[in-house]
């Protein structure tokens, strides 16, 4: 399965703080939130990625991700010319996807918790349909909203409702069959003038692909896209790290625990740095597990 990145927008919600510099490239805690959707990726078994970023920004992406080599992994950059909406991604990933499974992730969604490697892994080995993962939350008038039957099915799906049926949001991280693109191609622009996401969504749903997976209340899922939603999911990230000893979304870890780069990969890793995260990857080769 291929993996897209969406990390494109004006982030105009953000102002001054995203005027010279993307919202994807600013940090929560202690790295750039874009490590929080690719680390979720590596996660899942995931490795060749295609980051899609606004217009003009490809290149400074590149400047930090590089060709994914240094963590075994493979990147291509893309641009999104205009904010079309977040299914345009799959018509830009296009020839990237070339009739392959593909998940999106959105590139300010962060997920951390017990047993979510097992159930990315299992969503990502998905050949055919749709499936979604959803968070309960207290405002659900802010999401994509799923209402879900007492046999687990969907049962209907809607952006940002104004009186919403269930408190299930549908989360950034979505993984689709091969056909999604064709079904991206055939959505209509939503009211707003957006190639909405929940659309491809609901046309899976009125086929009956549509699978939905309840996250555990032991998942945590935090979306930073408002300066409040950015400092949150920084102290949460600090809390964790700091009361455990071990990094969240830590790109150069996830990619040695899953052996895509070896002992000596990772000390040169290490050794680009000069500081507390440099001190943190090569603790972890003194470490039996
Ligand atoms: C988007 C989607 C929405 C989803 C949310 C998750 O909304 O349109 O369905 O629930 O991401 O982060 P946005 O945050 O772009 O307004």
């Amino acid at each position: 399965m291929k993996g897209i990145i969406l990390a494109g927008g004006k982030g105009s919600r953000l102002y001054p703080a995203t005027r010279a510099v993307s919202k994807h490239l600013l940090m929560i805690y202690d790295k750039p939130l874009i490590y929080y959707p690719i680390s979720t990726f590596l996660l899942a078994g995931i490795t060749e990625i295609l980051i899609i970023s606004a217009k003009g920004q490809a290149a400074s992406y590149q400047a930090l991700l590089g060709d994914g080599s240094q963590w075994g992994v493979k990147f291509s950059y893309a641009e999104q010319e205009t904010a079309a909406g977040i299914a345009e991604a799959f018509l830009i990933g296009e020839t990237f996807i070339a009739g392959d499974s593909c998940a999106l992730a959105l590139g300010d969604n962060i997920f951390y918790g017990a047993g979510l490697t097992g159930m990315l892994q299992e969503l990502a080995g998905l050949k055919s349909g749709a499936s979604v993962m959803a968070f309960q939350v207290n405002d659900p008038q802010r999401f994509g909203i799923v209402e879900i039957g007492a046999d687990g099915k969907p049962l209907s799906i809607e952006e940002k409702p104004a009186h919403p049926r269930a408190n299930w949001a549908v989360t950034g991280l979505y993984f689709y069959g091969p056909d999604v693109t064709e079904i991206a191609r055939s959505v209509k622009p939503s009211a707003r003038g957006e190639l909405e996401i929940t659309s491809v969504n609901q046309a899976y749903l009125e086929r009956g692909d549509l699978n939905v997976v309840r996250l555990p209340r032991g998942v945590t899922w935090l979306d930073a896209g408002t300066f409040d939603s950015m400092l949150e999911a920084s102290h949460f990230v600090q809390t964790v790290e700091k009361r455990q000893g071990l990094k969240v979304a830590c790109i150069e870890e996830v990619a040695w625990r899953r052996g895509l780069i070896s002992v000596g990969q990772m000390r040169d890793l290490a050794a680009a740095f000069n500081n507390e995260y440099r001190d943190y990857l090569l603790s972890l080769l003194d470490q039996p597990d």
